[in-house]
């Protein structure tokens, strides 16, 4: 399955099978998961058969179900700590999708107290991924008229509409998607008005742009 094909098929999942996840398969997510902190310098870290965190209350009320497995997006503090998780965890969630696997970025539905990990100081979870075998495959989201998260008229290039189109299939927290995108000869400017995680959700969308515009690289103002 190519990325752009994992975007399309991507939705949010929130029940899952009881079936935990091959050895096999939690390798390969191992070993993806130490490449993108090698790249990113982030401190992402993998939690299996680990069902509490998904027990609390907020879960239920997010109508999680038997979540065993998730990623802890973590990092050392800084300013832009929320978008590179996006933009990391993002490559994290379609890579699994490329596996078989369902997700669901969650900010709010689970128990942070709970999640197993080593945080140092200095340094923050940001959001975790729910993963695993989905009892659906999830339904598309609403988007925004594409009119109003960018200017496509005119002489903007086939990429950038491609780019944009990529960016409003990304998941948003609320399904907010607060982010812009502006086309110039130097480049494209990615910004977004302030809400809950939206600058996680800018990385994200920023990172769904990259694989719409591909093979055109994309030069970030
Ligand atoms: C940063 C972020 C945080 C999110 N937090 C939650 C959450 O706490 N609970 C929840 O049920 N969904 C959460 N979501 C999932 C969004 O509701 C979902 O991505 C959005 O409605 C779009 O739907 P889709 O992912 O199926 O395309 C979050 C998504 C993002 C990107």
């Amino acid at each position: 399955m190519e990325l752009l094909e994992a975007i399309e098929r991507r939705h949010s999942v929130r029940q899952y099978l009881a079936r935990p996840l091959e050895a096999d398969l939690k390798n390969r997510l191992d070993e993806m998961i130490d490449e993108c902190n090698d790249l990113s310098g982030l401190h992402i870290q993998p939690v299996y058969d680990e069902p509490t965190a998904f027990r609390s209350p907020m879960a239920r009320y997010g109508r999680f179900e038997q979540v065993s497995n998730y990623i802890v997006l973590a990092g050392e503090r800084a300013e832009d700590l929320d978008e590179r998780c996006g933009y990391w965890g993002e490559r994290i969630v379609l890579q699994a999708q490329q596996m078989g696997l369902n997700t669901c970025w969650v900010g709010m539905s689970y128990a942070k107290r709970a999640v197993p990990v080593e945080v140092a100081a200095g340094e923050k979870i940001v959001a975790v991924i729910a993963l695993g075998y989905g009892r659906t495959q999830g339904v598309a989201h609403k988007s925004r008229p594409i009119e109003k998260i960018a200017d496509i008229g005119g002489d903007r290039p086939e990429w950038f509409r491609r780019g944009v189109e990529a960016a409003l299939l990304a998941p948003t927290a609320m399904n907010q998607q607060k982010f812009r995108f502006e086309y110039s000869a130097e480049g494209v400017r990615a910004t977004t008005r302030w809400g809950f995680y939206s600058k996680v959700d800018l990385g994200i969308a920023k990172y769904h742009f990259e694989i719409g515009a591909a093979p055109h690289p994309v030069r970030w103002l």
